[in-house]
């Protein structure tokens, strides 16, 4: 019995083995799944052909290492950010000590091919490493270490990092200010703090408040541009805005994007679509794309970038997308249903919202 067992055990794992996508970083997907090759093209032009601004992918360490991923982006893409390797977590991990691994991998990769690198995110209260909570005697001593840490990060690459997301969701949904530790410990003026930090290390890099839900929460919105016009009022550098842009296929309204970007540009702000995703199965209610769905997510991304063209040129610091192939989305774990929310299908084929991204510039 136990013979038979063993053998059927090992032939289990051989076929698990083969089975295995060859990117070990994202859930493994058979090319047998319904959707490979369902509601997909095949592009005759370029993301970064098509456009006039610079597009960007959220990629990882561990996917950079995987030439279908990087066929595409190299393809596709000419700005990349680091989905989670370039956080404070990852970074500064453990007290007095620097990770630089994972995130040099990424910038070596991105300036050997002259692709480049928005740095994401600075400070992020959900990015804390736990000694930074509990270990850290006094205020000063706390501040201290923050300014240390920017000014050791963004020193670091320099001009390799072209821009960084100094704060990231400093608000919260209730249009007020997150009590963060950061607010707790530094302070209310904590994130002109950071911005002057981060411009002291190098005022060669263009710093970014990034930020989600202002495109429909107009409170989260006005707080946002509140803290913007204290900085431009007191001369603190900031020099554009991410507006994240995780939104769904029929939500929010294209009139309440216009508002968000309208407040950026009214300041002669850099607008960076910083995480856009398009979520079409925002209701859970789906197991399967359906050719509705997909319509729907190519003509809305084709009415996004539409809305971005109307940005003045010199104010376009680019469209990022927050992931390459569905099955790699942050989306489908967070909400905890299946969706379909970005360019391409987990068989690295492109999706007619690649077709709506291309065609929005015709
Ligand atoms: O895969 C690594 C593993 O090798 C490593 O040992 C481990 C160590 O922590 O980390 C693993 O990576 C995980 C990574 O996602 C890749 O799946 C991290 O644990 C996990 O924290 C990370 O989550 C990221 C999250 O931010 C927190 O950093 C998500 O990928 C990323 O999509 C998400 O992105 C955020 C933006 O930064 C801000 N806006 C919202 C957006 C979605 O939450």
């Amino acid at each position: 019995m136990c013979m038979r067992l063993a053998i059927v055990l090992i032939i289990c794992i051989f076929l698990g083995l083969l089975s295995c996508d060859e990117d070990s970083t994202s859930p493994t997907v058979t090319s047998a799944s319904p959707l490979a090759s369902t509601f997909t093209y095949s592009p005759t032009l370029s993301l970064q052909q098509a456009a006039p601004f610079p597009v960007g992918l959220a990629t990882q360490s561990g996917r950079i290492q995987h030439t279908r991923h990087t066929d595409i982006l190299e393809r596709d893409f000419n700005s990349i950010t680091a989905e989670y390797e370039m956080k404070q977590q990852t970074i500064h991990t453990f007290e007095g000590q620097y990770n630089w691994q994972e995130p040099d991998a990424l910038v070596d990769y991105a300036d050997s091919r002259g692709i480049r690198v928005h740095g994401h995110a600075l400070i992020w209260h959900q990015s804390t490493p736990s000694w930074l909570e509990t270990q850290v005697e006094t205020d000063s001593a706390f501040e201290a270490i923050i300014q240390s840490y920017i000014q050791e990060v963004v020193s670091r690459y320099g001009n390799k990092v072209a821009s960084w997301d100094v704060v990231n969701e400093a608000f919260d949904d209730e249009g007020g200010w997150r009590n963060t530790i950061f607010r707790q410990r530094m302070g209310e003026d904590y994130i002109a703090k950071c911005f002057q930090y981060a411009h002291e290390a190098d005022s060669s890099i263009l710093l970014f408040y990034n930020e989600y839900g202002t495109i429909w929460n107009e409170g989260k919105l006005a707080v946002m541009m509140e803290m913007v016009d204290d900085l431009l009022l007191r001369g603190i550098p900031i020099d554009g805005v991410g507006l994240q842009m995780h939104v769904g296929y029929q939500f929010p309204a294209l009139s309440l994007m216009k508002r968000a970007v309208d407040a950026i540009v009214e300041r002669g702000l850099l607008v960076h679509f910083s995480e856009v995703d398009i979520r079409v199965n925002p209701d859970g209610k789906l197991t399967r794309l359906t050719e509705e769905r997909a319509i729907a997510q190519e003509n809305r991304l084709k009415e996004i970038v539409q809305l971005y063209q109307d940005i003045p040129a010199d104010l376009q610091y680019g469209i990022t997308f927050w992931g390459l192939r569905d099955n790699e989305s942050w989306v489908i774990n967070f909400w905890g249903n299946p969706d379909w929310p970005l360019l391409y299908t987990p068989d690295y084929d492109a999706k007619w919202a690649h077709r709506g991204f291309v065609e929005a510039f015709d």
